[in-house]
């Protein structure tokens, strides 16, 4: 059955600030996003940084504090949250447990005074898009968590908003079934044609799933981007390192390299003086010598091989002290820990990025492999 589709609503917020009373800084803070219609985008950063606070407010469950949101370029500060027609779909799945499938879905349609035979035909329709035909009849206690969640879904959809808000829909699900989801939800925003909002800490989650990512830290937006724009031109050194896994190297840019006060590396782009970030991602690094001009070539020790399939993940100590890691994905013999090896990179692989205030040498190993 083809689902009835709705045009998506472009969302923006503008300068969109929100303090909590007794809070001494702000929870989101100077926002300013421009969501597309029909747009699947992202609100990605670690717990406290104003994802929840920025949804809410444009689900109209939080005050704004200052600032505006335009829903098609309509300030919607006076419209009540029921009139937005927004879907929202929460982690917890929120169902009325006394309520079988279908009458949860069928919800927000009786809220409405939408017609009997009219909310049996859309009940149906809503349960089909999210494969749960079959069970409209169960109570909440009677399905899984991914079923109802996908009941959730049927719900926020039912009534033909114009956006969907998610706020991390799949956190409360393991990670076989928080990867089925996905790609429910992936097929439902195309179905659908509306625009997503999707709210979530899970950096892989989001790069999976998104159109673009606004990533948020403090309650500001650091970056927006698409999801190979944020993985390959960072630009800044806690996007690099919250996106993916990184080699970082810190130093002072002069005469074309980056002196890290251990070795000099030749960087694409190098602004003189600065203090900047050169990040390498693992899959960008090459165990082995070279003598060819303009790669950089370092010494490290091996600290350990994780094998994972289709690539060894190879854990290693620079001489300076610096810790990194590399994508191997060659089926020549594998290195052993403790082993001293060389690695090379060449110069425009890397990508320069200011050092946000980080001096002593480091390195990012964020917990999930690079897509
Ligand atoms: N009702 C509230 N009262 C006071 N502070 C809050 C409230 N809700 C959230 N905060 C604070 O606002 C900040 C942002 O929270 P939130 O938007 O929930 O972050 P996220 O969803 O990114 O984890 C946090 O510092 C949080 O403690
Ligand atoms: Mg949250």
């Amino acid at each position: 059955m083809q689902p009835e589709r709705s045009d998506g609503a472009r969302i923006e917020t503008r300068d969109l600030c929100k303090v909590f009373r007794g809070s001494p800084r702000p929870a989101v803070d100077a926002v300013d996003l421009a969501i597309e219609a029909g747009e699947f985008m992202t609100l990605l950063g670690p717990s406290g940084s104003g994802k929840t606070t920025t949804l809410n407010m444009i689900a109209g469950f939080e005050d704004v504090t200052s600032g505006q949101i335009l829903l098609d370029g309509t300030d919607i500060a006076p419209v009540a949250p029921h009139r937005r027609n927004l879907g929202v779909v929460f982690q917890s799945y929120a169902l009325f447990p006394h309520m079988t499938a279908a009458d949860n879905v069928a919800f927000p349609l009786r809220q409405r005074k939408v017609g009997k035979s009219e909310i049996a035909r859309r009940v149906a329709e809503a349960l089909d898009l999210v494969r749960l035909g079959e069970h409209g009849d169960r109570l909440p206690s009677q399905l899984s968590g991914g079923q109802q969640q996908r009941v959730a879904l049927a719900r926020a959809v039912v009534f033909q908003p114009r956006a969907l808000l998610l706020d991390e829909p799949l956190g409360a699900l393991d990670k076989k079934l928080r990867e089925s989801l996905q790609l429910e939800i992936s097929r439902l925003h195309k179905e659908l044609g509306i625009t997503f909002v999707f709210v979530t800490h899970d950096q892989e989650e989001a790069l999976a799933l998104s159109d673009r990512i606004a990533v948020f830290r403090d309650g500001r937006i650091e970056q927006v981007g698409t999801p190979a724009e944020l993985y390959e031109t960072p630009s800044s050194h806690f996007v690099a390192t919250f996106l993916g896994d990184s080699n970082v190297f810190v130093g002072k840019a002069r005469d074309g390299v980056i002196d890290t006060g251990w070795c000099e590396l030749h960087a694409t782009g190098v602004a003189e003086q600065a203090a900047v970030a050169l990040v390498v991602r693992p899959e960008h690094l090459r165990i082995g010598a070279t003598t060819e001009p303009g790669v950089n070539v370092l010494s490290a020790t091996v600290t350990d091989v994780v094998y994972q399939g289709a690539f060894r993940r190879v854990l290693v100590e620079f001489d300076g002290g610096v810790t990194g890691q590399i994508r191997d994905t060659t089926s020549a013999a594998p290195v052993a820990t403790g082993e001293r090896i060389q690695v090379h990179w060449p110069a425009d692989a890397g990508v320069i990025v200011p050092s946000d205030g980080v001096t002593e040498p480091q390195v990012a190993t964020s917990p999930v492999t690079v897509p």
